[in-house]
Parts: structure tokens; sequence; C-alpha cells
């Protein structure tokens, strides 16, 4: 096709318009903010190299990790994860137009220049989490009012918790303080930052009860203070009706779990594990149907697991009661929460055996019954074996005196093909070693100490591909542990213990018995 001149004549005004538009809003870059950001760049090394900050180029247009607005100035300073070493120099307070500060996951030291936020009253979002700054942060505030999201989470801050910031940054929604050095009790303040939707203070060493005006923030969608020094009671969450995410295990919290915790009908995460809560678990908290992860290890709920009625959960994946003093089997509603992938009943008061019915969760990968009074060890692991991504079963502690199964055919050879940690230590089991551990190539940890099994460990043993920790001790095995060279070659084979996959860490647990 010919393409006429008056055509070619159009497309050229086309391109030329096109051109124009695309460079018309890119001012040159403002002098005095160039030079902030070169008195910035100073002190900072990297070993992939200094910031590609070239003065014979526009800061505007194409320096690394820079972004202005329409009038050249820096509106945009974004350099996370550069491997950056050296402190942060107080020039940063003179680029007066910075709205978004993400300096994150660098290797920056020493203490933020007193009062270098307090001239940046457009920043909006301000990332410097992960790095190792030192010192009182109350002495960098404030961080104007336009502030929406704060990260100062994984550092080494210290001083009183700065609630005080929502007095001049009402408008945060994000705010992490995690992994950090706070201490002492949160002041009343933070009530204010009516917007807020996240807030962690996990990892620091704050202690004394919450603060009330904490419970009128409205918005409020994560409260994480996990592994703090925090006490009283946690009543007054009831009224934070949009929360999603409550993480307030490792705490010295008391009293009982709210019987009206169904109000939180968003709940998908209640992790109060390792406090000091009493009572038992309430009805309505099998009313919260979003919940994923549920955990309550650790401290002295009581009550008939039976009386719970697990079957609206349908959510649920991970579910932890250990080291409680429940009473009861493991209640039949709970199989009909398909979603479960862990389940840890340890250290409990239950009994019975276990129901064929486990085997419709089809995702559950790990199983921990140990320390309570469960019976009948051969029917459980022939029912488990229904379990095809069993990845971690312990079952240590319970089946006392019980025959454990030697024969090679008790399993066959296409079964437990996922399994990787398999203990049954401390069950004071009868019997000889177990033939069919033959067949569970996949295996990376055995515990079977603590019991009477006797005879010979037999010779294919040390040749199982995956074995890396083993636990014998405490038997009457006889005849010589003589092993052939090539025995335990996952033993031999740097980083087997990494093979391991992360799932089966899914909840802690404890191999040893005793
Ligand atoms: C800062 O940068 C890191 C790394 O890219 C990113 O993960 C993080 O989300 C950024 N922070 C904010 C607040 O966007
Ligand atoms: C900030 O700018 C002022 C003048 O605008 C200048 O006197 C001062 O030295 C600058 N500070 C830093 C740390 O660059
Ligand atoms: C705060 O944000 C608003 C709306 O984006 C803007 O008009 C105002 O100029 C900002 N304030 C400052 C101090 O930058
Ligand atoms: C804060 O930054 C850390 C990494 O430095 C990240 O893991 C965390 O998710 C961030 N917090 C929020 C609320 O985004
Ligand atoms: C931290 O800084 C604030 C504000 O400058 C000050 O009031 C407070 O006393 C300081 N705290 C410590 C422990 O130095
Ligand atoms: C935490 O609280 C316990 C008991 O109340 C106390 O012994 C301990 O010193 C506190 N630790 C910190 C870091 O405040
Ligand atoms: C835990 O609660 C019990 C009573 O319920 C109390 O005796 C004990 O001192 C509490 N422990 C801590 C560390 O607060
Ligand atoms: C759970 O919800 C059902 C239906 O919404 C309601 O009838 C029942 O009373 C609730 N139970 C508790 C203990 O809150
Ligand atoms: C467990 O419950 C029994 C009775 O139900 C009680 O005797 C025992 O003290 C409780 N143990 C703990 C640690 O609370």
């Amino acid at each position: 096709m010919q393409i006429s001149q008056s055509n070619r004549h159009l497309i050229f005004i086309i391109l030329w318009y096109s051109f124009l538009f695309c460079y018309q809003y890119t001012e040159a870059c403002n002098l005095q903010d160039q030079q902030s950001l070169l008195a910035f760049s100073e002190p900072l090394t990297s070993p992939l190299g200094p910031l590609k900050w070239s003065t014979s180029s526009d800061c505007c247009s194409s320096w690394e990790g820079i972004g202005c607005d329409d009038n050249g100035r820096i509106t945009r300073l974004w350099i996370p994860g550069r491997e950056l070493t050296g402190y942060i120099s107080s020039s940063l307070g003179n680029l007066t137009s910075l709205s978004q500060l993400n300096i994150s996951y660098n290797f920056l030291t020493g203490v933020l220049p007193a009062g270098v936020f307090s001239s940046l009253s457009s920043l909006d979002i301000v990332d410097i989490s992960s790095n190792r700054l030192r010192g009182n942060l109350s002495a960098s505030l404030p961080l104007g009012s336009n502030l929406t999201s704060f990260n100062a989470s994984n550092n080494e801050l210290t001083g009183h918790f700065p609630s005080s910031i929502c007095k001049t940054s009402p408008l945060l929604k994000t705010l992490d303080f995690s992994r950090n050095f706070f201490n002492g009790e949160i002041p009343v303040g933070l009530g204010r930052c009516s917007n807020l939707e996240v807030f962690r203070a996990d990892c620091n060493y704050l202690s004394g009860e919450l603060p009330g005006d904490i419970y009128s923030l409205q918005s409020l969608v994560v409260l994480s203070l996990a592994a703090n020094n925090i006490s009283g009671t946690i009543q007054g969450i009831l009224s934070l009706t949009n929360l999603k995410i409550i993480e307030l295990y490792g705490n010295y919290f008391t009293g009982e779990i709210p019987q009206d915790i169904a109000k939180l009908s968003k709940l998908e995460q209640l992790l109060l594990h390792l406090n000091n809560f009493s009572g038992s678990i309430p009805a309505s908290l099998m009313n919260c149907t979003q919940l994923i992860k549920l955990t309550l290890r650790g401290y002295n709920l009581q009550g008939y697991t039976s009386a719970l009625d697990f079957s609206r959960l349908v959510q649920l994946q991970i579910l932890d009661i250990g080291h409680n003093n429940f009473t009861g089997n493991l209640p039949q509603s709970l199989f009909s929460c398909k979603s479960l992938t862990a389940i840890g009943v340890a250290s409990n008061r239950l009994s019975g055996e276990i129901s064929p019915n486990i085997v419709e969760l089809k995702s559950l990968s790990f199983l921990c019954l140990s320390g309570n009074k469960f019976i009948n060890v051969f029917d459980t692991i022939r029912i488990l074996l229904g379990c095809k991504n069993l990845e971690t079963l312990i079952l240590s502690n319970n089946y006392y005196d019980e025959t454990l199964p030697a024969e090679k055919s008790f399993i066959g050879p296409a079964e437990f093909t996922n399994l990787q940690v398999l203990a049954l230590g401390g069950c004071n089991f009868r019997g000889r070693f177990p033939e069919w551990l033959l067949h569970i190539k996949s295996l990376g940890v055995l515990d079977l100490s603590y019991n009477q099994i006797t005879g010979r460990i037999p010779d294919w043993f040390g040749t199982l591909p995956s074995l890396f920790y083993l636990d014998l001790s405490v038997n009457r095995l006889s005849g010589e542990f003589a092993l052939p060279l090539n025995s335990f070659p996952a033993l031999k084979s740097e980083g087997s213990a990494h093979k391991l996959s992360q799932s089966n860490l899914k909840l802690p647990y404890n191999i040893q018995v005793n």
C-alpha cells in the first residue's frame, strides 16, 4: 500500500506531538535538591558500587531510585536492598518535597539525625526497616501530617514507645515498630490515628497493660504485639470488629478468652499461645468462620474437646491447642475442616483411638498427638496411611506398653511416601525393630527412644537414604550396631537438614521425649 504525501505529513506531526507530550512534564532537577542528594550519598558505600547518581545527567530523569514532581523537586528516594553501609546524613532533611522514602534492607547504622524528618512535611511513605539504626526514635520525630505509612521495624531503636507520632501524623494507616528495643508501657496516643489499619510492635520489651485508646481504632485489621511483656486481659479487643489478624502470643495476658469473641467475625488468625490465659475455649469462637490459624498452646485451658464444634471453621488450616489440660478425644467435627494442614494437641489429657475419618483431611501434613493417653498404635498407623500428604507424625508418649508392629508387610512400599519426621518415643513399646520403616525412603528424622524394643537392628537400616537424625536410646536392642561404610547417606551429604521441607515445621514440637 502506498502512503500518500499528506498522510506522511500527518504521521510526522503525530510523532512530533507525542515527542513533545512525553517530555513536556520533565523539568530539570532542582539544583539544591541535587546538592542535598549528593551530600546524602557521601557517607554511603556498597559492594554493588556507588549509587548511580552522576552529575553529568539530570537527577530527575536518570538517577537511580529518584523521582521528581513537575517542578523538578525530588519527591521520591527509593533505594531499598542496595547493600548500603554508612549513616544517614542530616542533608536528608533538606529534601523538603520528599514524599516517598524507602531505604529498607540496607546496612545503615548510627542514630537518625535529630529532627531529620521535621522539615519533611510532605512525607507520605517512610520505610527505614531492616537496617541497624540506633537511638531514640522520638528525637527524630515529627514526620509530618500527610504520613500514611511508617515502617521502622528490624532496627535497634530504643526509648519509650513513640505513641505521640499520632499527634502529628493522624492519617497513618500502617505503623510497624516490630523488632526493636522499645521498652516500658505503650503511652496513650495511638487513638488519634483513627485510620490505622496495621499496627505491629512485636519483639520489643513493651510491658504494662495496653492503653485504652487502642480499643478505639475502628479501622484496625492487624494487631501484632507478640513477644513482649504485656499483661492484662484482652476483653477490650472485642470493640475492634474489623480485626483479621491478632498476634499476641508470648506475653503475660491473663483472664479468659472473651465469651463473645465471635463479635470479631472477620478474624482469620488468632495467635494467643504462650500467655497466661485460663478457662476454656468459648463456644462462640467456633462462629469465627473465617479462621485460618488458631494457636492456643501453652497455658491452662481446660474442657472437654468433644464439646467443641469445629464444623463451621471450613477455612481452618492450622490448629494448635497443645500444652493445656483438655480431655476427651479429637472432636469428630474437626474432620470436616477440610483445609487443615497442621494439628497439634501435644501434652493434654486426650484419650481414645484415632477416628478413621481423619483421612478426610486430604491436606494434613503435620500431626502431633504426643503426651496424651491415646491407645491402639496399630490402628492409628494403619489409619494414618490414608493421609497421603503427611510429612510429620509425632505420636510419642502415648500407647503405653502396647506392641509396635514389626513386620515388613505392615505398610506397603508406596505408603507414607512424604513422611519425613516420625516420632514414636517414650511409649514403652514392646516388640522387635519395626521392619516396615524400610519402605519410608523419605524419612529424615526418627525417634524410637524410651521403648522396650528388642532384638537386632536390621542391616538395611543404615541405608535409609534421607535419614539424618536418629534416636534409639533406652531400648533393649542387642547385637552390634555394625553399620556398613555406606550407611546413612544423608548424614554425610552436607545440607541434608535443609531437605526437610519447611512445611513440617508448621508448629513447634519437641522431638526429645525426656
Ligand atoms: C520498600 O522496598 C522494599 C523492597 O523493594 C519493599 O519490599 C517494601 O514494600 C517497600 N516499602 C514500602 C512501604 O512500599
Ligand atoms: C541544607 O540547606 C541549607 C541551605 O538551603 C544549607 O545551608 C545546609 O548546609 C544544608 N544542609 C545540609 C546538611 O546539606
Ligand atoms: C498533603 O497532601 C495533600 C493532598 O495530597 C496536599 O494537597 C498537601 O499539599 C500535602 N501537604 C504537604 C505539606 O505536602
Ligand atoms: C516492614 O518491613 C519489614 C521488612 O523490613 C517487613 O517484613 C514488614 O512486612 C513490613 N511491615 C509492613 C506492615 O508492611
Ligand atoms: C527521647 O527523645 C525525646 C524527645 O526528644 C525525649 O523527650 C526523651 O527524653 C528521650 N528519651 C531518652 C531515653 O533519651
Ligand atoms: C518481663 O516481665 C517479667 C515478669 O513480669 C520480668 O521478670 C522481666 O524482667 C521482664 N522483662 C523485660 C525485658 O521487661
Ligand atoms: C499466671 O496465672 C496464675 C494464676 O492464674 C498466677 O498464679 C501466675 O503468677 C501467673 N503467672 C504469670 C507469669 O503472670
Ligand atoms: C453461633 O452462630 C449461630 C448462628 O449465627 C447462633 O445461632 C449461635 O447462637 C452462635 N453461637 C454462639 C455461641 O455464639
Ligand atoms: C487439669 O485438670 C484437672 C481436673 O480437671 C486438675 O486436677 C488439674 O489440676 C489440672 N491441671 C492443670 C495444670 O491445670
